[in-house]
């Protein structure tokens, strides 16, 4: 690693599937959108297609799959060690499946972002292709992605940012969730590098961005 490199703050990103949201990262890296580095890709299981995108970038690896362990808490315990040998300063939720232990949460506080692809508090709770699923289902007339701030309740953290994509009148899940995740792959970088140069402000659950970073927190 170069020493300009190895300056960069720490990220780690946990995924459990296909990974484009990992890619979008990695992208917004290398055009010096996002500074940061990936220091570490968990993954909550051996076979997702992530894992192959973050090896050919040639970044840190490991599976931590919460089956193999006895309990969510000690499951939790393993991430939070591999989080902290990996010093990173935040980390991304990019389609990663499990619910995380509490242990994990109150370890990086205010300190990792999750990316839903619905309008949240609308259509909380459940995995891509769900949301946008039930968003067709309900017939809205628009729908779009949310960034937010993971805390103890699921999909219920302080919201980042959020883009709206219309849903036309012969979408199919396939169709809405495509729109969807092209804003996404936009959303996530923004709000991680609002995150990482110390220009988020998170107060009564409300986030707001400042023009210059604060202090940055140890
Ligand atoms: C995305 O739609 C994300 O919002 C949801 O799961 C999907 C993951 O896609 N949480 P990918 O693995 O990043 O391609």
């Amino acid at each position: 690693m170069s020493e300009e490199t190895s300056a960069l703050p720490a990220l780690a990103v946990l995924v459990s599937g296909r990974g484009s949201n990992l890619a979008a990262i990695l992208r917004a890296i290398a055009r010096d959108e996002l500074h940061a580095r990936v220091a570490l890709v968990i993954s909550s299981r051996a076979d997702a297609p992530a894992l192959d995108i973050a090896r050919e970038l040639g970044a840190e690896t490991r599976v931590i799959a919460p089956k193999s362990f006895a309990s969510r808490a000690e499951a939790g315990a393993a991430i939070i060690a591999a989080l902290q040998e990996a010093q990173v300063r935040a980390v991304a939720l990019a389609g990663y499946k499990p619910i995380l232990d509490a242990s994990v949460v109150e370890a990086y506080p205010d300190r990792i972002l999750n990316v839903h692809p619905s309008l949240l508090p609308a259509f909380a709770g459940g995995m891509a292709p769900k949301p946008q699923a039930d968003a067709l289902a309900a017939g809205v007339k628009v729908s779009g992605c949310t960034v937010h701030i993971v805390t103890a309740d699921v999909d219920a953290g302080p919201i980042v940012a959020q883009a709206t994509v219309p849903v036309l009148d012969d979408d199919t899940v396939d169709s809405l969730s495509a729109r969807i995740l092209a804003e996404e792959h936009r959303l996530l970088p923004l709000a991680l590098e609002w995150l990482l140069s110390g220009r988020l402000r998170i107060e009564n659950n409300r986030t707001s961005l400042t023009r210059t970073p604060q202090q940055p927190e140890e």
